[in-house]
């Protein structure tokens, strides 16, 4: 059992009306940094949704096969690419296996936090780590959390103040939990209420998450492009390495 949100048929439906991370900007370097570290190797994406990653990575020659939680957003994704060109099991990715070893696993786009319980990101950890092949490689795209925004006695951060959407996080510091809330102008006068709950993670974090699975670091961006990571980066892109005697630790 699984404490991530389930995206709905609703939610499916509109996912790829964002134009922003569709766009060749966003997605022509994420592609490039996961085709290098594929290699010759089949890469395997937690989390894959519409297939926003997988299909440009899948037209860039490399096999992918995905583990998706939500049936509706594998919907979607069959109206772009069949079973056979980009197989997908429809489970949680921090306990479903899939045949085969692969010399990438991927979960971009913030998704670790979606899993709202440190044994299950932990457990996530591990599952990447048993799918990979020594050498592999474990990249996962994620935020840093915003709380250095928030002053004190404030819950809640801004992250989006236009006409067209509103959006800020909620924060609990005690337990890491959070909500993302969205105001979505839907037409005129009219907007969507939505959120997503997450539980936020620290850089710190996910480095002994990966060494309790017996991963090695090996690289952390500030994005795509390979910036410079700092103290005032706003995300990262991370990259742990099973080592080449593929020992893997406990779980
Ligand atoms: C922000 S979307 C990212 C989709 C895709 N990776 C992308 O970059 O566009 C988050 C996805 O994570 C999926 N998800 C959430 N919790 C999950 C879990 N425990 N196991 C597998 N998929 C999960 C959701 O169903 C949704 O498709």
């Amino acid at each position: 059992m699984t404490s991530s949100d389930l995206w709905d048929e609703a939610t499916a439906s509109r996912y790829d009306d964002d134009s922003a991370m569709f766009s060749a900007e966003v997605l022509g370097p994420t592609v490039d940094v996961l085709a290098e570290l594929a290699g010759d190797g089949a890469a395997l994406e937690f989390a894959l949704g519409t297939g926003r990653v997988a299909v440009p990575l899948l037209d860039r020659g490399v096999p992918v096969t995905g583990i998706e939680l939500s049936q509706p957003m594998v919907d979607v994704l069959r109206t772009k690419v069949d079973a056979g060109r980009l197989p997908v099991t429809v489970g949680d990715m921090a306990t479903t296996r899939v045949p085969g070893q692969f010399s990438l696993v991927y979960l971009v786009f913030n998704t670790l936090g979606n899993l709202r319980t440190q044994a299950e990101q932990v457990a996530c950890f591990r599952n990447a780590a048993r799918h990979l092949a020594p050498g592999g490689h474990f990249v996962i795209e994620l935020w840093v959390p915003g709380i250095r925004q928030m002053p004190p006695g404030q819950t809640a951060v801004p992250f989006e103040v236009s006409p067209e959407h509103t959006g800020f996080d909620t924060y609990d510091l005690v337990t890491q939990q959070g909500t993302s809330h969205h105001y979505t102008r839907v037409d005129g006068e009219t907007y969507r209420y939505g959120t997503t709950n997450f539980r936020y993670v620290w850089p710190a974090e996910c480095d002994l998450m990966a060494q309790l699975a017996g991963l090695e670091p090996a690289a952390r961006w500030a994005d795509w492009s390979r910036a410079e990571f700092t103290a005032d980066s706003p995300s990262h892109v991370s990259v742990w390495r099973m080592p080449v005697s593929g020992v893997v630790g406990d779980g």
